[in-house]
């Protein structure tokens, strides 16, 4: 099938794909021209303003938000930025309390195979009183939702899920899972880092409470910017412990000693926004917003499948789901000495990433030419023939 030129048409804003093969967007995404121009903005600014450069420097915060907002499909007004998806954690866990004795509401549910991060967040919980129950993997590549479902109950707090599973690319039925937690009065949190930007996203269709994410992945917009939705009937429901002045009803009043929320989603943010990372990110969600997700999802699931057959042609083994409806946007894949392959296909500037107990992660995304995926796998193929098998 040919490429996409609508898409490809897009690529001239990526210079950067011209001295490599990138097929690590579930990763990084690939850092776009105007990236540079937009830092440059930033600093300007302060250079030229000082002090005063707040005044253009603040908006960017709620323009990001709005940006992810159109690309989740969230209402205006439910989406803070914030640093990263650990921070973004950690206040959620903060906003709840784990009352004691029998049949008290205190559980956490998650994935076994959640990404590390989010797990060492809620694992540190237990130290608060939380308990934490995580629902394993029959094959290591997906999650049953009926077993999600079942360990939900009358007792459980939160559900700090992935919506797409970071080692297997294995889409989680979040729709299903937050409609259960809902029915037994838990949230959902959902993960959405392996989605933004490769999977479409509706997270008032998927009836979460929360969804978070970052912008270093498949939205191209590197570290630092990193988002949370909340439901709009939830956001005065709580009041996160782990807090700032930013949360403030009036953080330039300076009122003393005790927070006073904000009514807003904003009671959710901390400190000082780190508006660098703003200006970095911008590019890249708003070359996302303007290409539309379907699109790209619709490539996505063209490229995975060659990738797939390249998989299947060197009899290697396939570690992320075959059918359409379950697969994210990376291919995983593992066979003897594949994380020394893998080292070696990024010294050659083919970019992939390789995991422990899964293998080596490549994606496709809006940018990539099938002929690069072709190219990727005929270099991994000289080298494995050269590593011996
Ligand atoms: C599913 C998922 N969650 C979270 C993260 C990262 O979390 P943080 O933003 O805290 O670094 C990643 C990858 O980096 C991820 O794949």
């Amino acid at each position: 099938m040919a490429d996409d030129a609508d898409l490809l048409a897009y690529r001239k804003r990526f210079p950067a794909l011209e001295d490599c093969v990138h097929l690590i967007s579930h990763s990084l995404g690939c850092v776009p021209a105007k990236a540079f121009d937009d830092l440059a903005e930033f600093a300007e600014l302060w250079r030229t303003k000082s002090i005063t450069a707040w005044g253009d420097w603040l908006p960017e915060v709620d323009a990001a938000a709005q940006r992810i907002e159109k690309i989740i499909s969230a209402p205006r007004g439910t989406v803070i930025m914030s640093h990263n998806v650990s921070q973004i954690m950690s206040i959620l866990a903060s906003c709840f309390d784990y009352p004691s004795g029998l049949g008290a509401r205190n559980k956490i549910v998650y994935e076994a195979m959640q990404f590390p991060t989010v797990s060492y967040v809620w694992q540190a919980e237990q130290r608060r009183g939380a308990e934490c129950v995580l629902v394993p993997s029959t094959d290591g590549m997906t999650i049953d939702a009926d077993a999600m479902c079942a360990a939900i109950d009358e007792r459980t707090l939160a559900v700090p899920m992935s919506h797409v599973v970071f080692s297997s690319a294995y889409i989680q039925d979040a729709k299903k899972i937050a409609a259960r937690a809902k029915e037994v009065g838990a949230h959902v949190i959902l993960d959405c880092y392996q989605s933004i930007g490769t999977v479409p996203l509706d997270v008032v269709d998927l009836g979460v409470a929360f969804a978070c994410g970052g912008s270093v992945k498949y939205l191209c917009g590197g570290p630092g910017a990193a988002w949370l939705y909340v439901r709009p009937d939830l956001i005065q429901e709580f009041a996160p412990r782990v807090t700032g002045w930013f949360g403030n009803e009036a953080p330039f009043a300076f009122t003393m000693p005790e927070q006073s929320y904000a009514d807003n989603v904003w009671r959710y943010m901390g400190g000082t926004p780190a508006i660098a990372a703003l200006f970095q990110s911008r590019a890249g969600q708003q070359t996302i917003g303007e290409i539309g997700v379907r699109k790209i999802r619709d490539n996505s699931l063209v490229q995975t499948d060659i990738c797939i057959k390249w998989v299947d042609e060197l009899g290697m083994k396939l570690n992320s789901p075959r059918a359409e409806a379950q697969r994210g946007g990376s291919v995983v894949f593992d066979f003897v000495g594949s994380a020394d392959v893998c080292r070696e296909l990024n010294r050659r500037k083919f970019y992939c990433d390789h995991r422990p107990q899964a293998g080596i992660r490549i994606a496709p995304h809006f940018y990539t030419k099938t002929e690069e995926i072709d190219l990727f796998f005929g270099e991994l193929k000289k080298i494995r023939g050269g590593a011996g098998g």
